[in-house]
């Protein structure tokens, strides 16, 4: 049990942070090293690109001949900074687009690939000139895992086994030789394929059971074409729906389960990103208390289809979803909004979420990585700014490969404090979100059973919950340091007022 009362007392010696709460509260953490959850695998920190508004076209790719500067077409900037970020696992081509692309469309001479309509998103003209190529370029300049969405809502199952023919069959069939013949080589070998997406609404509008049918009869012909097993994925349910679970899950008796199933889960809201009010921000707050319940439900659902627990929860689709302001949209395109401090805080709540519940976790990818929804990079012409959450991804990125252990519910006054943290060997790493925005918490974080060596901090904070990093002013909302006092009773550290602050802890040997 935690000593209350004398964090407050040992913590007024440590520096206060630039943004400070004239009110101050104080709380106790303990994290408890031996009780481990399972790894945090480093595909929960991944990303999703869609042919959507500007997300690909103008953000990503700017094409070869652009003023702005690119590297064989993908603009410079997103590709420096997403290398930096660590980017594992990169969904695409959608999204609702999947369920509508037709991946031959996007393969040999750009010029001569046909013009299509993209009719989920503005029925713009989609000349193709991003295709399977040009993705997987983009996954091996910024160091992600593909993973590549079929075509089950309006295509066959020869359309997807034929992708994967195309991607992993190593040489001597005609699709693996017409891929050589464009230019790559070696096979893609592609791990992750989705068997489509959103079923229950733009990739075809059925029912959960009507879905296990197409489901199981597109997996039958997706098999190990190369090195490379694929790891099936099915379309999960959006949010909590157990109707859909139970449905699609009750039709497999018998049968081969999927090796992963994906909800989607949107942090949505009435206001727009700038526009923020207390009780909208803590109502979008609340949202990923909602998800950690979504999660310990469908998991449930999952274990009693799945006993050995073989089946991997994703959420492969997640973030903040604002109200969009229709003069943005017109300019940046479909689902661009500002990215503001309020929205870095919801992600971390999400990202913790995703640390604590580890062990059944097997994936997450936040919407969408450029210039759409919670996005991490925002684009115009030629400049390109990294959005408060960039930087929440970017602070708590040392968890990855990690297991995950548990901390013990915050005591004091800082109940609302979000914790997650993670383990190897002697490093240790803690995330605590402070949601408030009328105070600042004063903690003393314990390590139960062990004796701190050293430790350091970073933090993202911004009293103004509407903050954002703007095209002009790019570095409003960006990680500073933290002090980290460390003395025998505890770390003491002062969190500030709406902040991410990630702690990287070296224990001493035990
Ligand atoms: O991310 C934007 C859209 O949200 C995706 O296309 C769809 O899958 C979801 O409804």
């Amino acid at each position: 049990m935690l000593l209350s009362g004398a964090a407050a007392a040992l913590a007024a010696a440590v520096p206060a942070p630039k943004t400070w709460s004239a009110n101050t509260i104080s709380g106790e953490i303990e994290i408890l090293p031996e009780e481990q959850i399972g790894v945090i695998r480093p595909e929960l920190h991944g990303q999703f690109v869609e042919h959507l508004g500007s997300c690909v076209y103008g953000g990503l790719w700017v094409g070869r001949d652009s003023k702005t500067p690119n590297v064989n077409g993908y603009r410079k900037a997103a590709v420096e900074y997403l290398r930096a970020l660590g980017v594992p696992v990169l969904r695409w081509p959608g999204g609702c687009f999947a369920d509508d692309y037709h991946w031959r469309d996007g393969i040999g001479p750009a010029a001569q690939r046909p013009r299509s309509v993209n009719t989920h998103w503005g029925h713009s003209v989609e000349d193709n000139s991003f295709g399977t190529h040009e993705f997987m370029g983009l996954c091996q300049l910024i160091g992600a895992q593909p993973y590549l969405v079929g075509n089950v809502g309006s295509g066959s199952p020869r359309e997807l086994r034929d992708w994967m023919e195309y991607c992993n069959f190593p040489s001597g069939s005609s699709l693996a030789d017409e891929r050589i013949r464009n230019g790559a080589e070696a096979p893609f070998n592609v791990k992750y394929w989705g068997v489509g997406n959103e079923l229950w609404g733009c990739g075809g509008n059925l029912f959960g059971d009507e879905y296990a049918q197409l489901y199981r009869r597109f997996g039958t012909f997706l098999s190990k074409f190369g090195e490379v097993a694929p790891f099936l994925i099915a379309c999960g349910p959006n949010r909590d729906n157990q109707e859909w679970t139970e449905k699609f899950l009750g039709g497999f008796e018998g049968k081969q389960l999927p090796d992963g199933y994906a909800m989607h889960f949107y942090s949505n809201s009435k206001l727009n990103a700038t526009k923020f009010t207390l009780d909208e921000m803590n109502a979008q707050f609340a949202t990923m208390a909602a998800l950690e319940e979504a999660i310990l439900h469908q998991r449930r659902l999952m274990d009693n289809v799945d006993p050995d627990k073989k089946m991997g929860l994703m959420v492969d689709e997640w973030g903040v979803w604002d109200r969009m302001v229709s003069q943005q949209e017109r300019v940046h395109g479909r689902l661009w909004q500002q990215i503001t401090m309020r929205a870095a805080v919801t992600t971390a709540l999400g990202l913790n979420v995703f640390h604590r519940q580890a062990d059944k976790l097997a994936m997450c990818n936040v919407a969408q990585m450029v210039n759409v929804l919670d996005a991490m990079l925002l684009t115009e012409n030629e400049k390109c700014v990294r959005t408060p959450s960039y930087y929440a991804f970017l602070l708590t990125k040392a968890h990855l490969g990690k297991i995950s252990v548990k901390a013990t519910p915050p005591q004091g006054n800082a109940t609302e404090l979000s914790i997650s943290a993670s383990r190897r060997d002697d490093s240790l790493v803690v995330t605590v979100v402070n949601p408030r925005v009328d105070a600042g918490v004063r903690i003393r974080c314990v390590v139960r059973g062990r004796e701190v060596a050293r430790a350091s901090g970073r933090s993202l904070f911004h009293r103004d919950m509407n903050a954002f990093n703007s095209f002009e002013k790019p570095a409003v909302v960006i990680p500073q340091r933290l002090e980290v006092t460390v003395r025998p009773e505890g770390m003491l550290v002062n969190l500030p007022v709406l902040s991410v602050s990630s702690l990287e802890v070296e224990l001493k040997s035990s």
